[in-house]
């Protein structure tokens, strides 16, 4: 038996952004974030609309594309930095809304790699046969963390969530290998302040992640004998298009092949892997049998990478 994704879902709020507006609310400009960072729009939750909201909204497309039940859920992992409230947390929030009322639910702090984080514990508690089924939420409303008078970090953010029912998949599919990681240290280059604003070093940490996605990709594959070049499909964390491609590079596959909302939905923290592998899976860039790797780095700091049989 293998453990892997059951189903998918992604949620995206509808206030467009595009750089064009950033304009009015910073000093900065549209050729200076695409050639930077590759973002030209992001997207806003309304006012009416919180993390817990886009976390239902993902979870309840992914268990339909599952067939599965809220019912039959056993556990809901929710992945934020930018829950509704420290508690309740949105896991226990979904866990009502959605009906899952034989499911745990928790939420973890994990930052940008979060996703990742919760991937690998639904893995263990399913290949322990603890449970048969995780529901797992990436979701994020960064505009409510975000300093507007900052233009090193506003332009890169914006808000959605993205789902995955995890269970039982075929022998030989699913998940097959994974990495997760944390350096504590790192923690001062990016975190939360006083004022409940995100505070990035931008310089500290593109270092940190144009050298840690590349090396857990290529280790995520190579523990399981694989080499880069069977590698169909890269799902990197959607930070920055310069980090992304130097993993893509590192890796040698052509631009196809890997994931890039970024350029849509700017920087999603914890759920920017799971939108993209929900879009991806939609716009059948994801096939059966393919070679995926999924990878992300964040706040911690913290990263991770998986490796699976679709
Ligand atoms: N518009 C115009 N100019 C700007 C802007 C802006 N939005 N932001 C910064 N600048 C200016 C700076 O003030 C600086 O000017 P100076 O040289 O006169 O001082 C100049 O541009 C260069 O600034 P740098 O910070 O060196 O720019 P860099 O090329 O490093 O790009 C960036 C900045 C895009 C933030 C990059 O460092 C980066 O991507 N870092 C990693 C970000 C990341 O991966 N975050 C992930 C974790 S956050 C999360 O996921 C929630």
């Amino acid at each position: 038996m293998g453990v892997g994704v059951l189903g998918t879902g992604h949620y995206l709020p509808t206030k467009v952004i595009t750089n064009k507006d950033m304009e009015k609310i910073v000093d900065t400009n549209d050729e200076w974030i695409r050639t930077r960072t590759g973002i030209e729009e992001r997207r806003f939750a309304e006012d009416d609309i919180n993390t817990s909201d886009m976390a239902f909204y993902a979870a309840e497309e992914a268990l339909k594309e599952a067939d599965v039940k809220a019912e039959e859920i056993d556990l809901i992992l929710v992945a934020t930095v930018t829950p509704d409230t420290p508690f309740p947390s949105v896991a226990c929030m979904i866990q009502d809304r959605l009906g899952a009322s034989k499911a745990a639910a928790m939420d973890i702090s994990a930052a940008c790699s979060g996703f990742m984080y919760g991937i690998v514990t639904a893995k263990q508690f399913i290949d322990t046969k603890a449970y048969k089924k995780v529901l797992v939420v990436g979701t994020e409303k960064l505009s409510k963390i975000t300093n507007w008078e900052d233009r090193g970090t506003c332009v890169l953010l914006g808000d959605g969530a993205g789902a995955a029912v995890i269970g039982e998949v075929s022998e030989g599919k699913g998940i097959l290998s994974f990495e997760l990681g944390a350096n504590g240290a790192g923690g001062k280059e990016l975190y939360q302040d006083e004022n409940d604003h995100l505070v990035m070093n931008g310089r500290e940490v593109y270092k940190f992640a144009v050298r840690q996605m590349p090396e857990s990709t290529v280790n995520v594959i190579e523990k399981i004998g694989f080499s880069r070049e069977d590698v169909d499909y890269l799902i990197p964390h959607q930070a920055n298009i310069r980090i992304m491609n130097a993993a893509r590079e590192r890796l040698g596959i052509s631009e196809d092949k890997m994931a890039t909302t970024i350029k849509k939905y700017g920087n999603n923290s914890s759920a920017s892997i799971p939108m993209a592998l929900s879009e991806s899976v939609k716009d059948g860039k994801i096939k059966d049998n393919d070679l995926i790797v999924l990878v992300g780095f964040g706040g911690g700091l913290t990263w991770g990478a998986i490796a699976m049989r679709w």
